[in-house]
């Protein structure tokens, strides 16, 4: 049941003005990550997402709850030679990784707040983020100690290309995946 759930669209203009709630909602969802791991913390989060939405092509989607954000989605398009399929440590065919600047959306991030779990919430957010996109596939990284969360996005239809962990400090390893976005 997601009845009454709104799912705004948002684009790099409103990444300033989006920023706290994006960092609060983090907060909540990844404290307990926060707590333990070097790599969850709000701080390198908030670089991470500042250096994401400043990028032009950067689009995000928010579900409210009334005024309540209760989650959201957000990514942007690789650039062609993208370092993110620099950690790639599975060997696959070198077209797998080209890019061109308009071939593949990267799926950055996704997350729903608890109450609104299990509610279809965070598909809604997922698909009104793609459903924009023009690129021909969407990419996206879980974390390999995540099997349910895979597993839910392989439920989705995205496929494994392999492992992969980004050249940066205390980058777990992860999934790297893909989605064949529909062409128009
Ligand atoms: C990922 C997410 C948006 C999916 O929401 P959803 O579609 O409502 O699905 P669920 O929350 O039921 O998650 C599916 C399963 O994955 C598990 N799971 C979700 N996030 C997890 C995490 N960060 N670590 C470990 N397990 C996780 C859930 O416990 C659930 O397992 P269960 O079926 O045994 O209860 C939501 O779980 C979430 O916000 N998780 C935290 C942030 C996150 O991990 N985002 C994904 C980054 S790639």
């Amino acid at each position: 049941m997601t009845t009454g759930i709104d799912v705004r669209h948002y684009d790099h203009h409103q990444a300033a003005e989006l920023r706290p709630l994006l960092l609060d909602v983090y907060a909540e969802v990844y404290a307990d990550a926060a707590a333990t791991d070097p790599f969850a913390t709000v701080e390198r989060f908030a670089q991470g997402l500042d250096g994401w939405s400043r990028r032009p092509g950067w689009t995000c989607t928010v579900g409210y709850d009334g005024d309540q954000a209760v989650g959201y989605a957000y990514g942007a398009p690789l650039p062609a030679g993208a370092p993110w399929w620099g950690g790639l440590l599975t060997e696959v065919p070198a077209d797998a990784v080209e890019e061109t600047g308009t071939r593949t959306y990267a799926l950055s991030e996704l997350m729903v707040r608890v109450p609104w779990r299990k509610t279809g919430t965070a598909r809604r957010l997922h698909d009104a983020l793609l459903a924009e996109r023009t690129e021909e596939r969407a990419t996206l990284l879980v974390d390999q100690e995540h099997p349910k969360v895979h597993a839910l996005y392989a439920s989705w239809g995205w496929t494994t290309l392999g492992d992969l962990r980004p050249r940066i400090p205390d980058a777990p390893l992860f999934h790297a995946m893909l989605l064949d976005l529909p062409q128009r």
